[in-house]
């Protein structure tokens, strides 16, 4: 493993997105299962930990809480909240009391007395991101968070806001098959000195070469709602995994190794997070730290990535649809 930084917080330069043993992938591990594997990426060097309230109504950080509280110390551990705009009155300090209360839920279910980034999950429209930056500042000076964040921002939230308390790191989506934020967002980070942790890194899996349209999807799993894992569009978007696979084959890697070695070679400040419940997924992606692609590789992967058309999408819309269908 090697590390990198978000901003003046190191972590391994692959983290672990611990979402799936909760919430939107379908059938979950057992516990036992799930803390084994975040206790094994540790040994393996990662140390970063992402979760939020939200994913599993409380299960995923009660999960995460356990499985880290023998190396707490040692490791980033990043969790989000949502802001209920409903909630929140309208005074800074009904705001700032609604912070204080999810932070304070956060960490006893964590196990912990601090955050290392506390992301606001989704950045909300009726609250000023300002009022928003400063309460986090606060939480910073008395050191119940070391450092915040903020998903899916426009880059003129991410400015606003950074100019009240600085941001630690933006999470958004970000891959090989959704890559927007290249325009504004990723380079604002970079401007700012702002990590960027890309979140459905491998476009819920797809990247990876292992799925195809005959693959069923259950439960919560939002692949049945994703457009990009429709029937048609696995099957239109088979030139981008065997671009992938080829270079996988002359790299003697794997797909999803190439995908996040891409990234990785992108700027030094992005730092992706896959979900992975299976012992081989974290072999193979943390495996990917040390699989490095060379400046012409770089260059001819992204000139051939550039004439591929991309097929379908994954919105917070598609993932709505899912309270819809049994
Ligand atoms: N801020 C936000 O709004 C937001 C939104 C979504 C996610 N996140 C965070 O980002 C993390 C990652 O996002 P994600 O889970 O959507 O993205 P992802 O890593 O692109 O997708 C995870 C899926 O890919 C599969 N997978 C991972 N590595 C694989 C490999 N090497 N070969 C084959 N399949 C592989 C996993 O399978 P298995 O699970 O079966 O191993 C899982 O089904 C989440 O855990 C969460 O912490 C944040």
């Amino acid at each position: 493993m090697n590390y990198r930084k978000l901003r003046n917080i190191e972590v391994s330069s692959i983290g672990y997105g611990c979402m799936g043993f909760s919430h939107g992938y379908g059938e979950i591990p057992s516990e036992d299962e799930a803390i084994r594997l975040i206790r094994l990426a540790y040994e393996k060097g990662c140390t970063f930990f992402d979760t939020a309230e939200v994913y599993g109504d409380g299960h995923n950080e009660r999960l995460v809480g356990k499985a880290i509280e023998p190396f707490r110390e040692n490791i980033i551990l990043a969790s989000k909240l949502y802001i209920d705009s409903n909630a929140v009155g309208g005074s800074f300090e009904e705001l700032e009391t609604h912070i204080r209360a999810h932070l304070d839920a956060s960490l006893e279910k964590l196990r912990t007395d601090y955050l290392d980034i506390y992301y606001q999950h989704r950045v909300n429209d009726d609250i000023p991101v300002e009022d928003v930056a400063r309460v986090m500042g606060k939480l910073i000076v008395e050191g119940k968070i070391r450092g915040w964040g903020q998903s899916q921002p426009t880059a003129e939230q991410i400015r606003s806001a950074h100019e009240v308390t600085p941001l630690t790191a933006v999470q958004s989506e970000y891959s090989m098959m959704e890559r927007q934020f290249e325009q504004d967002v990723i380079p604002t980070c970079k401007e700012l000195n702002i990590g960027f942790v890309p979140f459905s890194l491998l476009a819920s899996g797809f990247l990876s070469g292992k799925y195809s349209n005959k693959d069923q999807y259950q439960g919560d799993d939002v692949r049945r709602v994703i457009t990009r894992f429709n029937e048609e569009n696995v099957n239109k978007n088979q030139p981008l995994i065997d671009l992938i696979q080829k270079y996988a084959n002359e790299k003697q890697a794997t797909a999803a190794q190439i995908s996040l070695a891409w990234m990785l070679y992108k700027e030094p400040f992005i730092v992706p997070i896959p979900g992975m419940r299976k012992e081989s997924r974290v072999n193979e992606n943390l495996g990917a730290a040390d699989v490095h692609i060379s400046e012409e590789e770089y260059t001819a992967l992204e000139n051939e990535l550039s004439k591929i058309k991309v097929y379908g999408n994954r919105t917070d819309e598609d993932i709505a649809k899912l309270k819809d269908i049994d």
